[in-house]
């Protein structure tokens, strides 16, 4: 598991340390740091799939492939960089897992997109270079007709897309396959068959859906069909994405990549609570907790209070330890980013909540009471 993750000059930190838990909570305000956190292990990990981190000639980090585009040196170089002893400015990401600390560095190149690498650690951490990795970000795939049907990365990889674009694809061809953990069977559920399972929380996130993910034959495409009914009662008619909304197609992968889970996955979500009423977001933050519970590691950042009560509430009912949990709460000042670690109790309860952390419910009835 990582413990830890150091960021020297590279985009909204000068320098951080980040601890990391078994379930990291990423908050804080709009350009706060919380997506550069996450953009920095994709950054390892895509320098890492593409053999570029053996600090061989030629190696760096690639800035743009297939899980960030960040641009250019001149992009990801903090613009107050401090020094770090090299001739000229670097950019340094070490990553702390189960006490080994590992450390790459890369010389700036204004114009150049891949940084090369001064220095780095031989040691990989299992993790994030391993093949239970995913990465969803907060803008995914729209609701479609059809989705990509790619062998090698749905199929023989297993990752979702950062959009979450091969969600539908994975989840036809592992649809009969048992799930890992019973920590992340839904009671309701039929079976415990990946699709039944998707089924059953999907249910629980808005109750009365149906899935059913098939092949479009003659082509390279899939589609996913949805029939939504009253919660208990037959299905009516299967409807196509486009005509169901948004939410559906937003959290399936999310709900895939925790219900993917296996000791020792890495699991990377911006937003998931995108486009989810808020009784789903909260639904979908107790299966967070449960991949969690079933050996994954989840970094995710969040602006949703029931993200954050999900979170409490798996606590307090012993899915998770409180000491599996980080609470973090990045905060901008004068000299930088500052990142809090409000702490979690057994019981859900949090102690020394900080000015600003999630306490916008409470302001507004502090003045609609006033
Ligand atoms: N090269 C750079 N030097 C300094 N700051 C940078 C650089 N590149 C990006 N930033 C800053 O990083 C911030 C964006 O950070 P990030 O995307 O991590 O925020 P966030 O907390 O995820 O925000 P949101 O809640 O909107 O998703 C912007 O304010 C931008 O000013
Ligand atoms: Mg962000």
């Amino acid at each position: 598991m990582l413990d830890r993750l150091d960021i020297v000059n590279f985009k909204a930190f000068a320098s951080a340390a980040i601890p990391l838990g078994a379930f990291t909570l990423l908050s804080g305000l709009n350009s706060a740091g919380k997506s550069t956190v996450l953009q920095s292990l994709a950054l390892l990990r895509q320098s890492q799939v593409a053999g570029l981190l053996d600090g061989s000639a030629g190696s760096g980090f690639l800035l743009n492939g297939e899980l960030v585009e960040l641009g250019t040196g001149r992009d990801v170089l903090h613009e107050n960089h401090i020094d770090t002893g090299g001739e000229g400015p670097q950019i340094v990401l070490s990553v702390v897992e189960d006490g080994v600390i590992q450390t790459w560095t890369a010389a700036y190149g204004q114009e150049n997109d891949l940084l090369h690498l001064d220095s780095g650690t031989t040691h990989r951490p299992a993790g994030l270079f391993g093949p239970n990795f995913q990465y969803l970000k907060a803008d995914r795939l729209a609701p479609a007709v059809s989705y990509p049907r790619s062998h090698e990365i749905a199929v023989r990889r297993g990752f979702l897309g950062c959009r979450g674009e091969h969600a539908v694809n994975f989840l036809r061809h592992r649809q009969d396959e048992r799930l890992a953990s019973p920590r992340l069977h839904h009671p309701e559920a039929r079976s415990a068959s990946l699709l039944d399972q998707t089924d059953a929380w999907m249910q629980e996130i808005c109750p009365g859906v149906n899935l059913q993910a098939a092949t479009i034959e003659g082509t390279d495409l899939v589609r996913l069909g949805y029939r939504i009914g009253v919660a208990g009662l037959p299905t009516a008619l299967s409807h196509r994405p486009t005509n169901v909304g948004f939410g559906l197609s937003y959290v399936l992968p999310i709900v895939l990549a925790c219900l993917s889970a296996v000791p020792g996955s890495l699991i990377l979500l911006e937003n998931p609570e995108a486009h989810l009423h808020p009784r789903g977001q909260t639904v979908m933050a107790t299966l967070a907790a449960a991949a969690v519970a079933a050996g994954a590691q989840l970094i995710v950042e969040s602006h949703s209070d029931h993200v954050l009560n999900g979170l409490r509430l798996a606590v307090k009912r012993g899915t998770l330890a409180d000491s599996a949990v980080k609470l973090l709460y990045f905060q901008r000042q004068r000299d930088g980013i500052e990142v809090l670690n409000p702490m979690l109790g057994p019981d859900g309860m949090i102690s020394d909540w900080p000015s600003g952390f999630f306490d916008e419910w409470e302001h507004s009835l502090d003045q609609l009471l006033g």
